[in-house]
């Protein structure tokens, strides 16, 4: 049954627009399947036990232009007022063709996470730019390519110290009073379930440095004042303490870089390079060690390697770490991370490089020394001797005066407390803004003139900080700077890879669907973009009025009671869900409560998070048909009845099953005192047909960037809210500006606010009836790709019915033994045929899950299930010896333009190895490296762009 559009309306437009097959194509698939109808369908593939328990009832979708006139009325609650709050957010410019040809360009926003290198050059190439950015920056050799904001990487950074000081004693943490309070309020959280201790205090009054694992300094210090950490760094490290410093990026071009006075780590945002502020979010967070802690370091690192014709070629490496992660060693959860806002950050410095970089932060700094100099001479108190951008007034008891005369004039000040305030100035500060801010404190006095200032004042860094080694000599920093350059160079690099502007992307447990234009468009509004967190809330009623209907729409979407969007990607998310539960256990005198049920096929996320919270994991296992073995999880939460936490459970499973018995499940779990947790990543199969809070679930996360449409950015941003039943909602996330005030897992109280909008826009287009529509059509799509691909691979578990969720996975196991042609094999040779592999060897080794969601159509599908054919072909061509065992397509797979160019060697056609169907000629995409050697590149570690000498070789 078709979801009708009224005659002279828009309503339910968009769904059609979203939803990849057309009506006869589904008449076809429903057919292929033996179903009537897609009612029929989906009936039989949710379980009786859980089929009704949607409560999504959200009226018609509206059109798009509708929808973006209503969002835009929304964003006009929004009041821009000019920032000077700072505190690890600044206004910056977005550079125009950074804007135009990253930011907004889905060749980059609509990439996937780099696992396949070969299809990843390009961003890979951009993250690499990032790291060495870093790298230089903060005068440490090995960086990341993201975290998710500056909060939780010194979360990171603290256990990260645990683990690796040689203070094995302690348990107690230093953390310098002068670190951004948001900074402090996320260490905490993280520190209580590890029973690690936060000593927050003025360094400068330490007496025992032996007391701790670690410390973490902030460099400039909040307040403004640039410190000389050196004698501080040297007590710690002789106490067998290591030392992490949140640093501000900018301030590096001028100042001493923490890897040259000492620091074990440097950590910190990127966002003021070129990121809007976005109420806080995303942004990309940095975090920089020393080559001997390189092995230890969370999150993803991209790294130098070869490929298979010896040429260089980047990866991401130590991947097993990830969906890997092996549990009883996790030590980290982050997964999707920050590449989309690491990538514009990293083309801010490839576009301004070394003099430009260094030319902003001198004029930031020149104004705010002459603003201060010209506030000493009207008679205003600034507290340091020393800063780079950021100074505290002793206002006394003009304070409150001075903030409303401030707002009167459209100003944010930081509030400090009572009798004083801050002021940081950033890379859009004027002449005009310093003279504003003159007059706001002249109290009618004559202001100073700014010409003779500025031909006047000196420096006011620290000289014995001054920075003294070169920044960012590497040639792609050098290279790009006119817009001419900048906009082929992300040409280039875009051009290299494969993103959903070009085919699907079928990675299971991942929902790659389309990310809308008109989702996207509000985004880069100024009114979502250009707020900073800590603005006084009747400045973000636009935001309160968004969040809190999104909540709203989620709760439907959920069964759940209450949403929190604070966490900032699944992992987050997980980790805020598993938080509540522990502190819902407390609450009832339940302390004990420390054992976490986890099945066999669980995500790398779950056991990793679990170990966050302090909780013990006890894995349960899965039956033949890839369920949870029901008698041995009622056996383990028998046994640990008294202990028993949490289950975390996902639903549809990893296998992509709707397992029959999950209420009974449930029920098991919530008779022996536990507390459910599913793992909403799979949330794309249920949304309008069941309720995980309904069907027995206590908290679950949603990945939005993945049922809902925020795109996957190329690793991230992501947004990791949790919906939970009632009598969790006090223990939600908090935030010092928030109700709540305790329990921030994220540094800003709505994560990742500014990439809301785009859920907001995929519900309100698809209203009710279109996402439920949606949910059909993805399990549509993948049983048809399921029933065409079955005689050719076999699908490794169905439902009881013998169909699939909204994913497959296919068992390529068997062909290992007849023809030794591996899992890596096909997803290589896929693309020859122009296609992203589907998700490799997870959840099963051998194995290729296939998700295709509901935004392909039939052609696109027919397209891959095709090539998925004619790969079989190939596979029995060498299993009957018509083709080498060794030298055949699908072991050389990827094939790239230059290797046709020379002696053809091959025992097969040049032909079939990059036009192995007719219909490629028409639009070929060539892979720009051969396969890449990942044992080589994990042996060879290099994760900084090669060496200027590298370039003069090549
Ligand atoms: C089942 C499952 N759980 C959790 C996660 C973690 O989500 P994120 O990558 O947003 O941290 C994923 C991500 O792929 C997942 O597939």
């Amino acid at each position: 049954m078709s979801i009708e559009t009224p005659a002279l309306g828009t309503a339910n437009e968009f769904i059609a627009r979203h939803i990849g097959p057309r009506e006869g194509d589904i008449k076809a698939m429903l057919q292929l399947l033996g179903h009537e109808d897609i009612e029929a369908l989906t009936a039989n593939v949710i379980p009786d036990s859980i089929k009704g328990t949607s409560v999504l009832d959200l009226p018609a979708g509206q059109g798009e232009a509708e929808a973006l006139a209503a969002i835009k009325a929304i964003a006009a609650k929004n009041q821009l007022f000019k920032s000077y709050i700072g505190q690890g957010y600044y206004p910056c410019h977005t550079p125009s063709p950074i804007l135009r040809n990253l930011l907004e360009n889905p060749a980059w926003y609509t990439a996937y996470t780099p696992y396949q290198p070969e299809i990843s050059q390009g961003r890979l190439e951009a993250l690499l730019n990032f790291q060495t950015l870093v790298s230089d920056l903060a005068g440490l050799p090995v960086a990341n390519a993201s975290l998710l904001d500056e909060g939780t990487a010194a979360a990171e950074a603290m256990t990260f110290c645990k683990r690796l000081a040689k203070n094995k004693a302690s348990q107690a943490f230093f953390a310098s009073q002068h670190c951004h309070p948001q900074t402090l309020d996320v260490l905490r959280t993280r520190a209580e379930p590890l029973g690690i201790e936060v000593v927050i205090g003025d360094e400068r009054e330490l007496s025992d440095a032996s007391a701790y694992f670690g410390a973490l300094l902030q460099y400039p210090a909040a307040n403004g004042d640039v410190f000389d950490y050196r004698a501080l760094v040297e007590r710690f490290h002789a106490a067998g303490a290591l030392v992490a410093v949140a640093a501000d990026l900018l301030a590096l071009t001028l100042l001493t870089p923490p890897g040259e006075f000492g620091a074990d780590v440097a950590l910190g945002s990127a966002q003021r390079f070129g990121v809007p502020l976005g109420f806080g979010g995303p942004h990309a967070a940095y975090f920089a060690t020393r080559d001997s802690f390189k092995r230890d370091m969370p999150g993803r690192l991209v790294g130098v390697s070869i490929d298979r014709h010896g040429q260089p070629a980047l990866r991401l490496a130590m991947q097993t770490r990830e969906q890997h992660i092996r549990r009883e060693k996790a030590t980290s959860n982050i997964c999707t991370a920050q590449v989309l806002l690491a990538n514009i950050a990293s083309m801010y410095a490839v576009y301004h490089g070394p003099q430009g970089l260094t030319r902003i932060a001198n004029r930031v700094h020149q104004l705010t020394a002459i603003l201060a100099e010209g506030l000493s001479q009207l008679g205003v108190t600034v507290e340091q001797a020393h800063f780079f951008d950021t100074l505290t007034l002793a206002t006394g008891a003009r304070t409150l005066d001075l903030h409303a005369a401030a707002r009167a004039q459209r100003l944010n000040l930081r509030e400090v407390d009572a009798v004083r305030l801050g002021l940081s100035l950033d890379e859009t500060t004027t002449q005009a803004d310093v003279e504003q801010l003159w007059a706001l404190f002249a109290d009618g006095q004559a202001l100073p003139a700014f010409a003779d200032l500025a031909a006047t004042v000196a420096s006011r860094l620290p000289a014995a900080l001054l920075r003294q080694s070169a920044i960012l000599a590497h040639p792609v920093f050098n290279r790009y700077h006119s817009e001419t350059e900048l906009m082929r160079y992300l040409r280039k690099l875009a051009d290299k890879d494969l993103a959903l502007d070009r085919s699907m992307i079928p990675l299971g447990s991942c929902t790659m669907k389309l990310n809308a234009a008109s989702e996207m468009i509000p985004v880069t509004w100024a009114e979502f973009g250009a707020l900073h967190p800590f603005a006084p809330a009747e400045q973000s009623r636009g935001y309160a009025e968004l969040t809190t209907e999104l909540e709203a729409m989620l709760c439907q979407a959920t069964g759940y009671d209450a949403v929190s969007l604070q966490p900032n990607a699944g992992s987050q998310g997980e980790y805020a869900g598993l938080l509540a539960i522990r502190a819902y256990h407390q609450s009832r005198g339940d302390d004990q409560r420390d054992i976490c049920l986890i099945p066999q096929s669980a995500h790398g996320t779950n056991p990793a998070t679990a170990a966050m919270v302090g909780m013990r994991v006890v894995v349960t296992a899965c039956d033949a048909r890839g369920n949870v073995d029901i008698a041995d999880l009622k056996a383990k939460a028998e046994e640990h009845q008294e202990r028993l936490a949490a289950l975390m459970i996902t639903y549809p499973s990893t296998h992509g099953v709707f397992e029959e018995g999950i209420r009974e499940i449930c029920e098991i779990i919530h008779a022996n005192g536990g507390q459910v947790y599913i793992d909403g990543a799979n949330m794309n199969a249920m949304v309008g047909l069941c309720a995980p809070g309904q069907f027995g679930g206590d908290v679950s996360h949603l990945n939005l960037h993945k049922t809902f449409c925020i795109p996957h950015g190329g690793g991230g941003p992501g947004v990791g809210p949790i919906g939970v039943k009632a009598h969790l909602a006090p223990f939600l996330p908090g935030h010092a500006q928030m109700a709540r005030k305790e329990g921030a897992v994220s540094a800003a109280p709505f994560g990742s606010a500014s990439i809301l909008p785009i859920t907001w826009m995929y519900i309100r287009m698809m209203g009710g009836d279109g996402l439920r529509r949606a949910t059909q059509l993805a399990i549509l799509n993948a049983n048809y790709i399921a029933r065409r691909l079955e005689e050719h691979y076999p699908v490794l578990y169905t439902g009881s019915n013998g169909l699939v969720a909204h994913e497959c996975i296919l068992d390529l196991r068997p062909l290992k033994e007849t023809s030794g042609i591996s899992v890596d094999d096909v997803a290589k040779r896929l693309i020859d045929y122009g296609f992203h592999a589907p998700t490799m060897s997870f959840p099963v080794p051998g194995t290729l899950m296939i998700e295709p969601t509901e935004s392909e159509s039939k052609e696109e599908l027919d397209r891959f299930c095709d090539a998925m054919i004619r790969i079989r072909e190939e596979i029995r061509a060498v299993e009957a010896g018509e083709l080498d065992k060794d030298d055949n397509p699908l072991k050389n797979a990827p094939h790239t333009a230059h290797e046709l160019v020379g002696e053809w060697t091959h025992r097969y056609s040049r032909e079939l190895a990059v036009y192995p169907t007719a219909s490629l000629v028409d639009g070929k995409y060539w892979p720009p490296v051969g396969r890449v050697d990942n044992v080589y590149g994990d042996r060879n570690l290099v994760c900084a762009c090669p060496s200027i000498e590298a370039y003069q070789d090549a």
